[in-house]
């Protein structure tokens, strides 16, 4: 069976890290449809020829261009990679004004031309709330298949874990994919390294993480698309979640891709940084819904 990928803001360094890990991790027929701006068509052409000089076996068909809507057609996979960059010195929240209505009109074009069962995976920042804006440019219809990357952080935690000398089974974090973000069971220095690691990334290297943000996507559709039951920190559609969440978040659990939100108990002092993370989240949410949308 053949894989439609589409993948947005494809013309950048996070997409060139991607498209051959995607291309290595899944043995299966892909189509790619590789998306971005007008300004970006030659950059896009010029990554077409080397994906064509790979010679990957499983690499069927190639589509690229800036018109979403055919682009979108049939799509099983949707990877939105494309949003305002942050530049050193900018918050997270800095983006959504820019980023949110233009997820909110993707999220309207996915959900009338990909494929019913798409799954969509929100990397651009802020990516939850973005994540969130995709859902509801889509009219709710994709409320259960859009996930925003927490992969990134969780990878992150597993080595600060590991540099710490401890091991454990699962790792897991909770809230926004920004500083108040926490891993569940850690210490202090360890939810510390975590929530700075993509600044520190940013600081030293005059822009965001791009070939480890690319392996956690393929960590992530791989345990989201796994016939297994896997276990990763997923920012899901809140609805329904037993940590007394606000219910209308996409918000980072410890899930499963077969049995959905775990429920782990959590300390007084992580709940209290639950409530944290919460309390950005729905602030951030009340800044995307000041945008005028087109729809
Ligand atoms: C990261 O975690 O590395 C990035 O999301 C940081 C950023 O804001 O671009």
């Amino acid at each position: 069976m053949i894989m439609k990928i589409a993948i947005t803001g494809a013309a950048g360094q996070i997409s060139y890290a991607l498209i051959p890990l995607l291309l290595e991790r899944f043995k299966v027929p892909i189509e790619l449809s590789l998306i971005d701006l007008p300004d970006k068509i030659t950059l896009l052409r010029g990554l077409e020829m080397e994906l064509e000089d790979f010679c990957f076996p499983n690499l069927k068909k190639i589509r690229s261009g800036s018109d979403e809507e055919p682009l979108f057609e049939g799509v099983d996979v949707a990877i939105f990679l494309g949003a305002k960059p942050r530049a050193h010195g900018m918050e997270r929240s800095d983006l959504i004004t820019v980023n949110g209505a233009t997820f909110h009109r993707q999220g309207k074009i996915l959900a009338a031309k990909a494929h019913p069962k798409v799954k969509a995976i929100v990397v651009g920042n802020p990516a939850n709330t973005n994540a969130l804006m995709l859902i509801r440019g889509g009219d709710y219809q994709l409320k259960n298949q859009v996930q925003a990357l927490m992969r990134l952080d969780q990878n992150r935690a597993e080595t600060a874990l590991k540099l710490a000398g401890h091991s454990h089974k699962e790792v897991f974090v909770f809230g926004n994919h920004s500083p108040t973000i926490f891993v569940h069971g850690a210490s202090n220095e360890i939810n510390e390294f975590v929530r700075k690691r993509g600044a520190d990334v940013i600081k030293a290297r005059g822009m965001s993480s791009q070939a480890s943000a690319a392996k956690a996507v393929v960590d992530h559709l791989d345990d989201w698309m796994s016939h297994e039951d896997r276990h990763y920190s997923a920012a899901i559609y809140s609805e329904n979640n037993p940590y007394g969440v606000d219910e209308d978040l996409v918000f980072s659990f410890p899930f499963s891709n077969k049995k959905g939100i775990l429920n782990l108990p959590l300390s007084d002092l992580e709940q209290g940084m639950l409530k944290l993370t919460e309390d950005e989240m729905q602030k951030e949410r009340q800044i995307a819904c000041t945008i005028p949308f087109s729809n």
